[in-house]
């Protein structure tokens, strides 16, 4: 059993650190929201009341925030885990976050004496329900070997990408082609839809065929053909709109930087845009196949 620190429990947070509990750990964990504090408290966390507080003492600390700037924010500071976690301690952010800030907090964690992992993951909330995550690992080999035990109760797959950043690139490239996938996947069965075609026919020939892909097989957008479609569930989300904005966001951003021209990334964030200026950024985003059939209402 070993003292892990634990700062973000929102929905990912939360689950996966009722996993860690459940493994036998002791998790002091630390959320700016009360009410995440309280709930993830019901889960057998310990709830501290700062972060600084979260990493004392801690052998390893993860962190699991929206977005760049909360996990510098959450690193940086008096009361951030570089100034409060022991020398040497293996830290590691689980976020989903731009390249650039991972290299930043990879480079600022060396020069304050510490090993930083970037570890994003794929799987949901459902993922971070079971013990199922998909994790992918930039940093140095034996930093990820000292992270694996810590990592396992809360995976079924631990991938080392790479040196570092290759967590988080590796994360916004799959989730790049996902987001053009499900559009291809809209527009290929409205069209299928409007040609007079039966959808079982159709997703039938599809994934057997040339335009088999995850988000056909997972997300086909019309009720009644593919049982874990949210099109059955009137678009209640298994990934919504918004989060996957912000994954292609990222994407672009490090299309920017590259000099990577990305077409299809951008015109499909168009799509997702228009999905959320309706209102429905929090609906799963295969929705986005009632902007292609017209049938978006605002
Ligand atoms: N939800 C998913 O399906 C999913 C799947 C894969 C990856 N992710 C990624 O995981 C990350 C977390 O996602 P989530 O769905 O748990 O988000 P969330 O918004 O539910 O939880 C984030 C938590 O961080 C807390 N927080 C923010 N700044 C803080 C700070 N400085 N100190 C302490 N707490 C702070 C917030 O109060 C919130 O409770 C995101 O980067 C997301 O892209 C999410």
């Amino acid at each position: 059993m070993s003292t892990i620190g634990w700062i973000g429990l929102g929905n990912m947070g939360g689950p996966m650190t009722a996993n860690l509990v459940g493994a036998g750990h002791e998790v002091k964990g630390f959320d700016l929201s009360a009410q995440a504090l309280a709930a993830a408290a019901e889960r057998g966390v310990n709830a501290a009341a700062s972060a600084a507080e979260a990493v004392a003492g801690a052998e390893i600390v993860f962190t699991m925030l929206p977005r760049g700037e909360h996990a510098l924010a959450a690193y940086r500071g008096e009361d951030g885990i570089f100034a409060n976690a022991a020398p040497g301690t293996l830290l590691v952010d689980c976020s989903t976050i731009d390249v650039a800030s991972a290299q930043t907090l990879h480079e600022e964690a060396a020069a304050a004496g510490f090993s930083f992992l970037d570890a994003p993951v794929s799987g949901g909330t459902a993922g971070a329900e079971a013990g199922t995550l998909t994790f992918m690992v930039g940093g140095a080999d034996a930093d990820v070997e000292r992270a694996r035990p810590f990592i396992e109760p809360m995976a079924r797959t631990i991938v080392h990408t790479g040196g570092p950043t290759t967590g988080q690139a590796t994360k916004i490239c799959n989730n790049l082609i996902l987001a053009i996938n499900l559009i291809a996947t809209a527009e290929g069965t409205v069209l299928a839809d409007r040609l007079g075609l039966d959808h079982e026919m159709f997703l039938s020939v599809a994934r057997a065929s040339s335009g088999d892909n995850w988000a056909l097989r997972t997300w086909y957008p019309y009720p009644g053909v593919v049982e874990s479609s949210p099109a059955n569930r009137d678009f209640a989300p298994t990934f919504t709109t918004d989060l996957l904005r912000k994954d292609l966001s990222l994407a672009l951003a490090a299309g920017q930087d590259t000099g990577t021209p990305l077409a299809f990334g951008e015109r499909v964030q168009e799509l997702l845009d228009q999905v959320a200026d309706a209102g429905f950024g929090g609906k799963d985003c295969s929705i986005v196949r009632r902007v292609v059939d017209g049938s978006l209402e605002t």
